[in-house]
């Protein structure tokens, strides 16, 4: 592509100067339990076009989105009714595996490598399917589980929106606290007064965690829900390898929410995000549900909008040129953890541990 530099000058190819970040030896949400149903599904992941569909017991499989034949996308097909994916062309047939079964007009066996197509581990769990970024492995691990979700007295609600957007934009944007008295004034925070707190951010091999120390509760419209009386609170933003952002606050003895962003990155600048908020407040949760999904709307389309216009930015100038303070506690810790996951198992730099505490006006 074509763009201007910071001097408004200049050609520059895009690629090396964004916040990109390829990590496939991963998990990633690709849809719900229920999206999945006995159609094909179409998904797209790290610019890969992958078609979900349900094996014979209702398992999910993922497959490359290409017919191994003539290259027509198998989720133009449909799942036959002993559940193999059939292409809508000439109706090859493939099981879970992408194995190719049947051949219409065939003498003799279907079955050939070459006929084929590249599959990935696909798991359900916590009501998600989740799928393996690397195709043709069996995963030595296991995808995430969100917490206390089947815990006694907690509720969920869980809503999937799309960012144009990095995945590390993304999810920095989840994990940042001072746009959040700034973009969402009022909302959340930045309603009352300014109280000086301590961050304490800490890195290990897989996770970045911010734990907020002596901080108030907000006084914006989430927290007088929460806590009408006031307290103080307890308040962690982690970063989970891959593409995790949780931010987790209890209010005295009762209240405690937790808001899991399960990222997936479609294409670079796309990001899918199942937001799952768990809580169990001094209310009941059928009465606390319904003010959830309106101010966390509310917050992500002002996030969404502000992404975008991010995104359109470091698209028009060929590149990011940040600059960061200490109070941009998360983001640069992140993109460090994306970029050694991106090199693959194993790669060290042999500073794991990672601890600063820092002072910031919230
Ligand atoms: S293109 Fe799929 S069967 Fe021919
Ligand atoms: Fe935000």
């Amino acid at each position: 592509m074509s763009a201007v530099d910071g001097n408004g000058n200049g050609s520059l190819s895009l690629e090396g100067r964004a916040s990109i970040a390829h990590v496939t030896d991963a998990w990633y949400v690709l849809s719900s339990s229920e999206e999945l149903r006995d159609r094909p599904l179409a998904r797209t992941l790290l610019g890969s076009p992958l078609v979900l569909f349900r094996e014979a017991g209702g398992s999910p499989a993922a497959l490359l989105d290409r017919c191994a034949h003539r290259n027509v996308p198998l989720s133009l097909g449909r799942v036959t009714s002993d559940c193999r994916l059939e292409c809508p062309y000439h109706g090859w047939q493939y099981d879970g595996r992408g194995d190719c079964k049947r051949i219409p007009g065939l003498l003799g066996s279907p079955e050939l490598p070459r006929r084929a197509v590249a599959s990935h581990a696909a798991i359900e769990q916590d009501g998600l399917v989740w799928v393996y970024a690397t195709a043709g492995v069996e995963p030595d691990s296991a995808p995430y589980r969100l917490p206390a979700l089947d815990k006694p007295g907690y509720t969920s609600v869980r809503r999937t929106v799309e960012v144009e957007a990095t995945l590390h934009a993304t999810i920095e944007n989840a994990l940042d606290v001072p746009h959040t008295a700034f973009l969402h004034k009022g909302l959340f925070r930045g309603a009352g007064k300014v109280n000086t707190v301590r961050a304490v951010i800490t890195r290990d091999d897989h996770s970045v965690t911010t734990e907020y120390v002596g901080e108030p509760r907000p006084e914006g419209l989430v927290g007088k829900i929460l806590s009408p009386s006031g307290g103080t609170v307890t308040h962690f933003d982690r970063f989970i390898l891959p593409s995790i952002a949780q931010v987790e606050y209890a209010i005295g003895e009762e209240n405690h929410i937790l808001v899991t962003s399960l990222c997936t990155p479609v294409e670079d600048f796309r990001t899918r995000m199942v937001a799952v908020v768990t809580f169990r407040t001094r209310f009941p949760g059928w009465l606390i549900k319904p003010f959830i999904d309106p101010v966390a709307m509310r917050i992500f389309r002002q996030d969404a909008a502000i992404l975008k216009r991010q995104t359109d930015a470091i698209r028009r100038f060929g590149g990011e040129s940040y600059t960061s303070t200490e109070i941009d506690l998360m983001g640069p810790q992140i993109l460090r953890l994306l970029r050694r996951a991106e090199r693959g198992k194993g790669a060290k730099e042999g500073d794991d541990e990672y601890r600063r505490e820092v002072d910031l006006e919230v």
